[in-house]
């Protein structure tokens, strides 16, 4: 097979101080594999930038990556990508500050990329870019001569053609759209809307199987879900929850039941409304006080960008208010960290949590659910709620599925959750465990990499009129 060339804004190098791995590094480890090249944003900023990439080399893989300067770093990064994109995508359009000078940035620095990335590449490379970040980069490599077959890959939704007529210059995106090859989503829903989009915008025909027939070229869009190795995750649960941390937690507990969420600090993952979902759940089902014990972390992120910075106050007021009006003196209702953990700490901890909460506003998957689902003891299995407008609650039908913009429909399904009786629990988690062993993160990079490699890819499964899915 030909070299993998993976191309993210994250670069998740190895033994790094840089981000700790999410969910994309995760899924992606196996794709590059050895001889495989990384590529991306180094995380930092300086004052003199040339563009030449600095590569280290990890158990055979590349990862090269180029510095940005602090006037890119702030158009494209604070500006565009997270200050208009990810707003946009996320169904927020009162959030969005568009500004002309961060779209001309955010090319600016997609070329960046492409200049630096195209002197490392080799003819017969499969090039796999990740994210909102980059959506130009194909476009801006085939400016410089690339014709290698070019893989986009949208971890984050996309918005109804009404939505996204609201970003200014969206034609000029959707062009760029059609430079790769391969463009794939995490649901049926997004793929459905992207599609719609391009056809009200740039008016070329869509096949059956999804491919667009642009002039000049044909782009082959598909639906493949992202997601973790559950069955090793689920033995990682399994040590972690014999180690130092999980037994600090549990003992800490003394008996209470626990119920978690773990999130960026991010305004799309809808914590104002589940801190006010607990804070009903405690006045509307008072046999919870003293019983349960809610532990938040937040990882903090893109603090940046005003949006993000304006959340912690809000969420340090509220979690100070829930627990001065409900606590007592050997009990605080609600732990709140606005700290990130280690994923293999986070493992034991989700398997000592009753309740799993993931109840994001929107979001492209949310393998937090995964990995809840994956670390559970299938003898006393927790309960995963999950917000409907999460790309995961398209995979598991067998958790509490609610409407996270509605606090009481939450604190009900918690309530609900916290009272369910072993058999539900065990039915619900072994439907959603099965789940989890078709959706790995192998599959799912097999998948698209076979899409990539193939002319026109041959569909696993086709989902009724809904175009091609293949999972
Ligand atoms: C989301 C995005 C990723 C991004 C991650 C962390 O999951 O889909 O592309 O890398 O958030 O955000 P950050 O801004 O720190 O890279």
């Amino acid at each position: 097979m030909a070299r993998v060339v993976i191309v993210s804004n994250r670069v998740p190098i190895p033994n790094s101080r840089g981000p700790r791995a999410g969910g994309l590094a995760v899924a992606l480890k196996d794709a590059v594999k050895k001889g495989g090249l990384w590529f991306g944003w180094s995380g930092r900023t300086t004052t003199e930038t040339n563009g030449d990439a600095q590569i280290v080399r990890h158990d055979g893989v590349d990862y090269a990556t180029i510095d940005l300067s602090e006037s890119e770093y702030k158009k494209f990064y604070v500006g565009f990508a997270n200050g208009t994109l990810w707003p946009l995508l996320h169904f927020r359009l009162g959030l969005i500050e568009f500004r002309r000078e961060h779209l001309d940035g955010y090319r600016v620095v997609n070329d960046l990329f492409a200049q630096s990335l195209a002197k490392l590449l080799r003819p017969d490379d499969l090039i796999w870019v990740h994210d909102y970040h980059l959506i130009p980069l194909a476009a801006a490599l085939r400016k410089l001569g690339v014709t290698n077959r070019i893989g986009f890959f949208l971890h984050i939704p996309f918005v109804p053609s009404s939505v996204f007529a609201a970003l200014p210059r969206g034609d000029e995106l959707m062009n760029d759209f059609c430079a790769y090859d391969v463009i794939g989503f995490q649901t049926v829903e997004h793929h459905r809307d992207f599609l719609d989009s391009l056809r009200r915008i740039l008016r070329y025909p869509v096949d059956a199987n999804g491919m667009i027939l642009a002039p000049g070229r044909h782009v082959q869009s598909i639906v493949v879900p992202i997601g973790i190795d559950g069955v090793e995750f689920h033995k990682q649960a399994e040590q972690s929850v014999k180690s130092k941390n999980s037994r600090r937690l549990l003992d800490s507990l003394v008996g209470r039941h626990l119920m978690i969420g773990v999130d960026r600090l991010d305004y799309s993952k809808g914590l104002p409304n589940r801190f006010e979902a607990f804070n009903r759940l405690l006045t509307r089902f008072p046999e919870h006080k003293m019983n349960v014990s809610f532990l938040q972390i937040a990882a903090p992120s893109r603090e940046d960008v005003t949006e993000y910075a304006a959340l912690r106050p809000v969420l340090n007021r509220m979690a100070g208010d829930i627990n001065g009006r409900h606590g007592a003196f050997d009990w605080v209702p609600l732990r709140y960290m606005s700290q990130g953990l280690a994923r293999s700490t986070l493992a034991g901890f989700y398997r000592l949590a009753r309740v799993g909460v993931v109840t994001p506003l929107r979001d492209g998957m949310n393998l937090v659910a995964h990995e809840y689902v994956a670390a559970q003891d299938p003898d006393n299995p927790g309960v995963l709620i999950l917000s409907r407008f999460a790309g995961a609650a398209q995979y598991f039908e067998d958790a509490l599925i609610v409407n996270p913009y509605d606090p009481d429909d939450i604190a009900e399904a918690m309530h609900e959750a916290l009272l369910m009786p072993l058999d539900e629990r065990t039915r619900r988690y072994q439907s959603m465990f099965e789940r989890l062993r078709e959706l790995t993160a192998e599959s799912y990079c097999a998948t698209f990499l076979h899409a990539l490699e193939n002319e026109r890819a041959t569909p696993a499964q086709i989902a009724p009129s809904e175009g091609h899915v293949l999972i």
